[in-house]
């Protein structure tokens, strides 16, 4: 079992990297990947940088050029539901693409021909999810995300995303990662922890509680490598 590990951004990571020992770096297709053993297992981690662009890269990499089996995604999100707090986690149950839009020919929002509006999680993966959940009392909710290629904060945005999509939460990378498993017949399973709520504050929230939800979200990956190994 080699498992890919992957964030967007440093931070998103750096909580792992600071658990683990003899971490070899390995420079490839204009990024950084973190090859380490825990407990058994092999782990390869790395952060994307933002967007879908990037994450497609660094996930279609993990898989195709590093072997990796199973991909868990660590990271930070925008509620869009008011019952999600700043550093409360959220597993998608599906993921969907807000921003994507060829509804002038008549398709639904979120949707291209021979594409999917939502992608579904490896079922498996969500049951560890909730075993570690429940064994270490820790609240973990489920919903849909829904990712676009934008920091969204507008009251306004949000509510139509959640019209649109009936979605939770929002982030910058779950669904093209997603769709790369998808293809790829690899297990994922993609976590956030809330850092801000979307809307006209986010940008200070953002700033002001990344780092500490990046971590909330990092340390239940760890725990779920556990699980696993
Ligand atoms: N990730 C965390 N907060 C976000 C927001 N408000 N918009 C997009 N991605 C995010």
């Amino acid at each position: 079992m080699r498992i890919a590990i992957l964030g967007a951004m440093p931070e998103e990571i750096e909580p792992l990297l600071e658990k683990l020992d003899d971490i070899t770096r390995i420079d490839y297709a204009d990024n950084r990947y973190f090859k380490a053993k825990y407990k058994g297992v092999e782990l390869v981690i790395a952060y994307s940088k933002i967007g879908c662009a990037f994450s497609t890269l660094t996930a279609t990499v993990l898989i195709e050029h590093f072997g990796c089996n199973m991909l868990l995604f660590s990271g930070v999100a925008g509620a869009i539901s008011s019952e999600l707090k700043i550093g409360d986690l959220i597993y998608a149950d599906k993921l969907c693409k807000h921003d994507l839009d060829i509804t002038v020919f008549g398709h639904p929002h979120g949707f291209v021909p021979e594409g999917q509006i939502y992608i579904y999680p490896d079922n498996d993966l969500i049951s560890i999810a909730q075993k570690v959940a429940k064994e270490k009392n820790i609240t973990l909710k489920e919903g849909t995300i829904a990712t676009g290629d934008q920091f969204v904060s507008s009251s306004e945005k949000k509510e139509w995303i959640k019209d649109t999509f009936n979605a939770d939460a929002l982030e910058m990378e779950g669904y093209s990662v997603a769709l790369v498993c998808d293809a790829l017949n690899t297990p994922f399973f993609i976590l956030r922890a809330i850092s801000d709520s979307a809307d006209g504050d986010a940008g200070v929230d953002f700033d002001t509680f990344m780092e500490k939800s990046a971590k909330v979200s990092a340390d239940f990956i760890l725990n779920m490598v556990d699980e696993l190994s």
